[in-house]
């Protein structure tokens, strides 16, 4: 995990927390969190399905997103995730399986969804992995990567 360097923490009611100050090089925003426990939670793995069919399992830890898993495994998905969370360009759309969009802990926002109508090859079962935090219940899903992603902030 991209979270090493440059870490103070600190206990705030008994929970750990890592404080990023990196002040000699500029890192993207996703690569650190400025308040992200110490502590491990059980580890999950999903695969990832790229359109040309290759297949990249990752782990992640409940509570993260989808798009935490991405960015701390350093998956090769060309543009995944390109406005770091903000819910402002819908490259990291992904499509889940029924049984697998069934059994995510939330639904989509409207502001979700609004960005999901930008997205390119989007399906009943797609969600924008940023939204998406993952639990037990995701441990072992497959989500595929459409073939194209489409940053509607360029749009
Ligand atoms: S990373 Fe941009 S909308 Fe999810």
């Amino acid at each position: 995990m991209a979270l090493m360097r440059g870490l103070r923490s600190f206990s705030v009611l008994g929970t750990n927390y890592a404080y990023s100050y990196i002040s000699s090089q500029v890192i993207p925003a996703r690569t650190v969190s400025l308040m992200q426990p110490l502590s491990k939670n059980k580890e999950i793995t999903i695969t990832f399905i790229k359109a040309n069919g290759e297949r990249i399992k990752a782990k992640g830890e409940i509570g993260n997103s989808i798009l935490d898993i991405v960015v701390n495994n350093d998956l090769d998905l060309d543009g995944y995730g390109a406005c770091e969370g903000t819910l402002t360009c819908s490259t990291c759309h992904l499509v889940f399986s029924k049984d697998a969009f069934k059994n995510l802990s939330d639904q989509p926002t409207e502001e979700e969804i609004d960005m999901l109508d930008l997205a390119q090859e989007r399906g009943p079962t797609s969600r924008l992995g940023c939204q998406v935090i993952v639990t037990e219940e995701q441990d072992g899903i497959e989500v595929r990567v459409p073939a194209i992603i489409n940053d509607a902030r360029q749009t």
